[in-house]
């Protein structure tokens, strides 16, 4: 009997998707791992080929080649524990710029390519009443105040509301949703290890932030909300519904 869970993760041929897949590999679990390009995926990883990795070549923004790969994992290993919507992309610079191709590529990938993978994972893990999705954003996912970032940020905070919206829709079936949001440049193998030990938690966390500068930053835009909630306070609760006596109903 296989001992360690079986994960999937995206973009897993550099950066933190590599750094995660070798860590699970030496901490004996088994990983789906996807890339564009497996060659790639393989010569990064190093990793021999004894059963325990699965490398798929896929398509993120492919609804069809994502379902193939999910049902490859399953096939192979007999399950799926944890999902990992890693893969991300996007064009810089001021948003009246970017090109519509530009901001449609990376929604394409990290939004609708993690759509596709949880539509293809989510059936399977609600069935089994266990299982775990993380996404990962940034903390520019969190606080979007960044020039240059809009396309990222957009995407990235598109990606915090369904993820959002995913968790409460997931509870109730057993499976647990974290969203990762990374600072600046993190040591992809201390981000890879906490997102272990985070799967491993007894509860676990709707909103992981990673770094001490994505700490910071969220703390600050949190405390900034707060006072510009206080501060504008009378102006939002004076606007009544539309018909009270319905809503009331
Ligand atoms: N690095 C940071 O400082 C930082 C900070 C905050 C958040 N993050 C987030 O953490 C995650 C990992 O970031 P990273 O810096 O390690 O890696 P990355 O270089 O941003 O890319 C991650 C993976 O995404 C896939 N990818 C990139 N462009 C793609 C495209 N056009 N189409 C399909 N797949 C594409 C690639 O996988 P394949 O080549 O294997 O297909 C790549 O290895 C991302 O979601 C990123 O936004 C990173």
């Amino acid at each position: 009997m296989e001992s360690g869970k079986i994960w999937f993760v995206t973009g897993a041929s550099a950066g933190l998707g590599l750094a995660l897949v070798k860590a699970l590999l030496e901490q004996g679990h088994r990983v789906a791992a996807t890339s564009r390009d497996v060659d790639a995926l393989l010569e990064a990883t190093g990793a021999a080929l004894d059963g325990r990795l699965l490398p798929l070549a896929v398509d993120l923004g492919d609804e069809r080649s994502v379902r193939r790969a999910v049902d490859a994992a399953h096939a192979a290993f007999g399950g799926l524990d944890v999902v990992v919507n890693n893969a991300a992309c996007a064009a810089r610079g001021p948003l009246d710029q970017l090109s519509d191709a530009a901001l449609r590529e990376g929604f394409d990938i990290g939004v609708f390519g993690a759509m596709n993978v949880i539509r293809a994972a989510m059936p399977r893990l609600r069935a089994q009443r266990g299982g775990h999705v993380f996404n990962v954003s940034s903390i520019l996912g969190f606080d979007g105040a960044a020039e240059g970032w809009g396309a990222y940020c957009a995407a990235k905070f598109a990606l915090g509301g369904l993820t959002e919206a995913l968790a409460v829709e997931a509870a109730p079936h057993g499976v647990r949703v974290t969203l990762v949001y990374p600072g600046a440049a993190r040591v992809p193998a201390q981000v890879a290890r906490t997102l272990i030990q985070a799967s491993q938690a007894q509860y676990a966390p709707r909103h992981l932030f990673l770094g001490r500068d994505a700490f910071d930053q969220a703390r600050i835009k949190i405390q900034s909300v707060q006072q510009e909630l206080a501060r504008w306070r009378e102006m939002s609760i004076a606007i009544g519904p539309l018909d009270e006596r319905r809503l009331a109903a």
